[in-house]
């Protein structure tokens, strides 16, 4: 193991924790890391001892090149570096007292402080103590769980869990993370435990949801959460998808089943979180716009504009960020129909245009959600549909290149018609503008000032509107 460990700052470490003769171990995630071959660069290291101590001595070693940030009531401390971050702490025992929740912390050994970790394969540890450098310390066999690629905790997982509850969609997240498989005993201590989620902080559950969506294959993960249970607790609009109904021996398809696969398709296309998030809340909108039909079956009309009405609340009561990122959700949301629309009929360039204008630089993100919206098992129909899509596309690329329309901004402004005919901010200005744009996305006249001056002047007229030197 001590190849893993050459980084100059090991040695300095395991010279302070030999002159002070404390034993000292890496371990957690680190660890964990070097035999997964992912390269980390934040390092957790115990001393069976005083962590703040170890992280004075070591930043004084290091000098200039290092910030010191102490955290007293935590007993923690952390040392920084250009490319480190390294954290130390002391080795700690945690006993329950029957009659109170919150745990007795003392001192402790190794043991003890591995006994209160996570998962077995984040519970290894790295001795660091020149005699024994590099030497592994595994008492739950976390090297044989990551050989066979297995999430489960040291101790009983309803201890482990109730020590901190997040540990419940950590578990998840490592299953989907990593691809492994989440031991029986240990999902079904999830699915037990499930409440104790609602004491966990809306951040800290959001960090592990978006450590999902951007796993490889997220449906792994919401597979588990919804399996055990958390998901309707933290998500319910998910859940609310599932299912089929039957209605004259006519069914649906479970749309959260096809979510899911739509939330896949596009992970393996892209990294941009906002844009998995869409695939994930694209037909949120459908169970409120669920109607059947007696000529058409099921319906969903307006699931795209219901949907992206439902975003706001979702983000507001999940804590995501309600900045542009959240719009930018919206706009996909909405949209996301668009495309598939279109390649369903003639596609016209006005068509095309509106599309562009509407999505503006968006439009790639746009046409990725909705060819991974194509999960038909008919493999004509999917051939159909990608076929058009090719169409869309170029003729995407054709009225861009003529028309410029991506960040289009009509070439009349407000102000140069309130000017011309003398008008203050009103209706009738909106009015003359959005003829104006009209009138090019419809291929009228061409997207240039002085057609589109003219234009102006027409519609004015007809309105009953003369610029005032003519009057
Ligand atoms: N840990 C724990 N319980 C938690 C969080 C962390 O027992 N709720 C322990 C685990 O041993 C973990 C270590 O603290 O390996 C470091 O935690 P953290 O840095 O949050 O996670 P990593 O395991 O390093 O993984 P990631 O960075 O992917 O979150």
């Amino acid at each position: 193991m001590k190849e893993h460990l050459e980084h100059k700052v090991f040695q300095l470490i395991s010279e302070i924790a030999d002159d002070s003769e404390q034993e000292c171990y890496v371990i957690g995630g680190y660890v964990r890391d070097i035999f997964l071959k992912r390269p980390s660069k934040d390092i957790d290291v115990v001393v069976v001892g005083s962590g703040i101590e170890m992280a004075e001595k070591l930043a004084n070693k290091l000098e200039k090149k290092a910030v010191l940030s102490i955290f007293k009531n935590f007993g923690t401390a952390q040392v920084k570096t250009k490319d480190l971050e390294i954290e130390f702490v002391g080795a700690r025992r945690e006993s329950y007292q029957r009659d109170s929740r919150k745990p007795i912390v003392e001192d402790g050994t190794l043991e003890d402080d591995q006994n209160r970790r996570d998962f077995t394969i984040n519970a290894l540890a790295l001795c660091l103590n020149k005699e024994r450098f590099g030497e592994l310390i595994d008492p739950f066999g976390g090297l044989n769980d990551l050989k066979n690629k297995v999430i489960r905790t040291p101790l009983n997982p309803d201890i482990t869990f109730s020590d901190d509850p997040l540990r419940m969609m950590r578990g998840i997240r490592f299953a989907s993370q990593l691809g492994f498989f989440l031991e029986t005993n240990t999902f079904e201590a999830i699915a037990r435990n499930k409440e104790r989620i609602g004491i966990i902080s809306k951040e800290r559950i959001n960090d592990e949801l978006n450590k999902i969506i951007m796993s490889p294959k997220p449906s792994t993960g919401f597979i588990l959460l919804d399996k055990s249970g958390l998901l309707e607790l933290i998500f319910p609009e998910l859940v609310a998808l599932k299912g089929i109904e039957t209605k004259e021996g006519i069914g649906h398809k479970d749309n959260f089943y096809h979510t899911l696969l739509v939330l896949d398709n596009v992970s393996r296309q892209t990294d941009n979180l906002w844009l998995r998030w869409s695939a994930l809340l694209h037909d949120i909108g459908k169970p409120r716009s669920k109607r059947y039909d007696k000529k058409l079956g099921w319906t969903f009309h307006n699931h795209d504009f219901v949907g992206m009405k439902m975003i706001h609340e979702i983000f507001r009561k999940m804590k995501l960020p309600m900045n542009e990122k959240m719009k930018y959700v919206q706009k996909m949301v909405l949209l996301h129909m668009r495309p598939i629309i279109l390649s369903e009929e003639e596609v016209t360039d006005s068509a095309v245009r509106r599309l562009l204008f509407d999505a503006g630089n968006d439009i790639e993100d746009l046409m990725m959600l909705c060819e991974a919206d194509i999960t038909s098992k008919n493999p004509e129909k999917v051939k159909r549909y990608k076929n058009n899509f090719k169409i869309v596309r170029n003729k995407l690329q054709e009225i861009e290149e003529k028309d410029r329309i991506r960040n289009f901004q009509p070439p009349v402004k407000g102000e140069e018609i309130m000017q011309t005919f003398n008008l203050p901010a009103s209706s009738i200005v909106g009015e003359i503008k959005m003829k104006i744009k009209d009138a090019i996305l419809d291929g009228v006249i061409p997207n240039e000032y002085e057609a589109a001056r003219e234009y102006m002047m027409k519609v004015a007229a007809e309105l009953g509107l003369t610029p005032p030197e003519q009057r």
